[in-house]
């Protein structure tokens, strides 16, 4: 960003003594709207930091191959996107549109994935407290009650999915939801804790025991990323 900041602005120093005015609009107008690539964010931690509730060589396989291959995939086809548009191809969009859902989902609900853990020296496990911790209580009795039933809903999930908590953003209410393969939690509802059931995320250590693994990641769970974002 900043560099193409910096580059655009050098040019438009340039421009400004050397060109003409019709050179310089056109310059301008193919410089102005330079889209932003979705990047892989680093993680704050190591990847071996999270065991034994997530193997390191689970994190980094989720992390460096899974998730960078939902951010190549969602460049690659926002790119495409980009030509669609230019050329008013509006079939071509409609048609492209799943891809941007599923590989702009996958990237959107990992990252959020990867802030809502935290090793159990850096808080994770610790129970919520303030506004939130309040919520939990009023809405599902207790933190272990709402694990219980957050736990069920993961463990209905059919083939690939997460499950949320998530705030209504027109009521404020929290409520635990599941949703298909990369869709993301958008519209009336924010995300506050997401927990990933596909299978890269606990297969290669848990194998089929996957209530094991949904019971473990409470001890890396870091409520503190859960309370930043409700509102
Ligand atoms: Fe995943």
């Amino acid at each position: 960003m900043s560099n193409t900041l910096l580059k655009s602005s050098a040019l438009r120093s340039a421009l400004r003594t050397t060109a003409s005015a019709s050179t310089r609009r056109a310059a301008l107008a193919s410089t102005t709207f330079v889209r932003n690539k979705a990047t892989l964010p680093d993680l704050p931690y190591d990847y071996g930091a999270l065991e034994p509730a997530i193997s390191g060589k689970i994190m980094e396989l989720h992390h460096d191959k899974h998730h960078r291959t939902y951010v190549n995939s969602y460049n690659t086809a926002e790119a495409k996107m980009q030509e669609l548009q230019a050329s008013g191809d509006i079939a071509g969009q409609i048609a492209q549109q799943p891809l941007i859902n599923f590989h702009g989902g996958g990237h959107t609900n990992h990252t959020l994935f990867w802030e809502n853990l935290a090793p159990k020296s850096a808080g994770g496990g610790e129970p919520p407290s303030g506004a939130l911790g309040k919520a939990i209580d009023t809405s599902f009795g207790s933190l272990d009650a709402l694990k219980e039933k957050f736990n069920a809903a993961l463990a209905g999930i059919q083939g690939s999915g997460w499950a949320w908590l998530v705030q209504d953003v027109q009521t404020g209410h929290i409520g635990i939801k599941t949703y298909a393969n990369q869709d993301a939690v958008v519209g009336q509802f924010r995300p506050l804790l997401g927990i990933d059931a596909w299978e890269h995320a606990y297969y290669l250590q848990y194998q089929n025991r996957k209530a094991e693994y949904f019971s473990a990641v409470w001890d890396v769970v870091n409520w503190k990323a859960a309370e930043k974002r409700f509102k």
